[in-house]
């Protein structure tokens, strides 16, 4: 069976699960803590190398501040408890977004995060952070505009590979599942260059309740999808 080697999800449904049992939703986000947990032990079972999580969106800070503030606090308490075990499992950590949008405290916590070297490792988490799809075509824009003010590239130069090396993810292989659970459908501006291709995989369950044979169905599921990428059936993919 083909498994994927990059799996992006979007963890949606903390409040409603929070809500529907007379919970704050802030109960919600701490429960899906162990969804998390569980995602990165299923792909390093399953071999998959690449595993990209939605945390955080440039739009949810238009939610109160009490929650905002609860979900920074909460990912600094968790980058400062579970980095040693992540390093043991031999997962390397990466966060993209808006820094900028971000509070020192967080930063620094990314920044020291980022910085610890896993030898051997097996599995890249990427932690999507103050992200968002348009943002980050329009920081690759930037990019691409200032090497070409400086000459590092000439206009003509500017293609796919360029723009793909630009974004947040470059250098990473497209994610080849999508995973988003909470039940809506839509894509609420994650990956939006990456995702040209995967395949989307949506479920009801929401997110703090979502665990190994959910995510064993997907990535079931993904096996059993044929990727034709424009082509014709049976061609194989590419
Ligand atoms: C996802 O769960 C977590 C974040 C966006 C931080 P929600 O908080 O969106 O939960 P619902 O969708 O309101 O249930
Ligand atoms: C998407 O969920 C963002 C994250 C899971 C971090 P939202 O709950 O913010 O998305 P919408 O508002 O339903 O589109
Ligand atoms: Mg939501």
């Amino acid at each position: 069976m083909t498994v994927p080697r990059h799996v992006a999800i979007i963890m949606d449904g903390n409040g409603r699960w929070a809500s529907r049992r007379g919970l704050p939703r802030s109960a919600g986000h701490r429960a899906g803590l162990k969804p998390v947990r569980m995602c990165i032990e299923q792909c390093r079972q399953l071999g998959i190398p690449y595993l990209t999580l939605f945390a955080f969106s440039s739009e949810n800070w238009n939610r109160p501040v009490t929650e905002v503030g609860f979900l920074m606090n909460l990912f600094i308490e968790t980058l400062e408890k579970e980095l040693d075990d992540l390093a043991r499992q031999l997962v390397e950590v990466r966060f993209i977004g808006d820094r900028s949008a971000l509070g020192a405290p967080i930063v620094e916590r990314i920044e020291a995060a980022e910085a610890r070297v896993v030898e051997g490792a097996q599995l890249r988490l990427t932690i999507a952070l103050a992200y968002g799809g348009r943002w980050d075509l329009v920081q690759a824009a930037r990019a691409l505009a200032q090497d070409v003010a400086t000459g590092a590239l000439s206009f003509e130069q500017i293609d796919e590979a360029a723009i793909g090396r630009r974004v947040s993810l470059g250098g990473l292989p497209d994610p080849d599942l999508f995973i988003r659970t909470g039940g809506e459908k839509r894509i609420s501006n994650f990956l939006l260059w990456n995702l040209a291709y995967s395949e989307l995989w949506f479920c009801d369950r929401l997110w703090p309740e979502f665990d190994a044979d959910d995510f064993a169905m997907a990535v079931r599921e993904f096996g059993g999808r044929e990727r034709r990428f424009g082509g014709v059936p049976g061609a194989g993919s590419h």
